[in-house]
């Protein structure tokens, strides 16, 4: 029996693509020297894709795929979608939840300390020499005990309300709506959420709804002992003016996994101490990224036989 064709959008892990490639005939769209040109030509063949929260797909390409009926998609995020138009056409869309709740949260708090701390920037003092008898290390903030504001409160920010815990940390949280039976207080104001809070968490989605949602106003209330951390999306930021805070120390600092152009980091925040950055390895363990691909693989299986997706959208 032949294999299923998967057209697969962008590459993932060489692991995951090698495990793909043996149960289904792979066309790898980013080794097409005219990938649009590619879809003219071959489009109608496909009816299961595999992306990705980093690649999404297009509606350029979605209307050369008139077949298409499912997509899977490696992580949790969906902003890179045209989420109306799968809707209008019926394909369905997963994502792999849950599985990477840890990790992100981890993170989370690992940028929280770092950035209060000083970590990185203390290694960047030892490693430079500038340790010695007469010169120690700047005094930086404490955590435990102080307030933490979240931003989006759904699995990932469950998660790290959890590990702040046992920080003794209060939690309160800014979504929509509030999240019934959720032990913790609500604050329907996003700047009210930011003044109260110590450490303002980003774990919301990305896309239309939260684009530049935190910006000089809600940077102005966080203040100058106050933190704002984004595992979340870089578009949830307006970078040009947390740069500006960052400089003016209108906040004490920042810890940031994600950015507005990735992997472009804008020089000016490279340039600043108060700020920590990562290159958006949120799940990125080897444990839970295995997890991400088992899931991806999964959702497929599923799908194929029995037509419904494991953790649709
Ligand atoms: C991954 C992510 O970096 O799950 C998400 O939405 O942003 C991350 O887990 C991404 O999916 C890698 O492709």
């Amino acid at each position: 029996m032949s294999k299923p064709k998967v057209l697969q959008i962008g590459p993932l892990s060489e692991r995951f693509n090698r495990e793909l490639a043996e149960e289904y005939e792979v066309s790898a769209l980013w080794q097409q020297a005219e990938p649009l040109a590619f879809l003219r030509e071959q489009g109608e063949q496909f009816i299961y894709m595999v992306s990705s929260a980093r690649f999404g797909c297009t509606a350029d390409q979605l209307a050369l795929l008139p077949n298409l009926r499912a997509i899977c998609s490696f992580g949790v995020g969906y902003d890179p979608y045209p989420l109306e138009l799968l809707r209008d056409r019926g394909i369905a869309l997963s994502t792999t939840p849950d599985v990477l709740n840890d990790c992100v949260a981890d993170l989370a708090m690992g940028l929280m300390i770092d950035s209060a701390r000083r970590l990185s920037e203390a290694d960047r003092f030892v490693r430079g020499g500038a340790w010695n008898s007469t010169t120690g290390f700047p005094l930086a903030r404490r955590v435990s005990g102080k307030r933490l504001g979240i931003v989006g409160l759904g699995r990932i920010g469950e998660a790290m309300a959890l590990r702040a815990s046992g920080f003794t940390m209060p939690v309160r949280y800014h979504n929509r709506r509030a999240v019934e039976g959720s032990p913790y207080q609500h604050e329907p104001d996003l700047l009210a959420l930011a003044r109260w809070a110590d450490f303002l968490v980003l774990t919301c989605p990305g896309g239309k709804a939260t684009h530049h949602l935190i910006n000089a106003e809600v940077l102005d209330a966080l203040g100058p002992d106050g933190f704002l951390i984004n595992v979340a999306r870089g578009s949830v930021v307006d970078e040009a003016a947390l740069i500006a805070a960052l400089e003016q120390k209108v906040i004490g600092g920042a810890g940031l996994d994600v950015f507005e152009r990735e992997p472009q980091v804008p020089a000016a925040l490279r340039e600043l101490d108060n700020v920590v950055l990562l290159p958006h390895v949120g799940s990125a363990s080897v444990e839970t990224r295995q997890q991400m691909a088992e899931l991806v693989l999964d959702n497929l299986r599923a799908f194929i036989a029995t037509g419904k997706l494991l953790t649709p959208l």
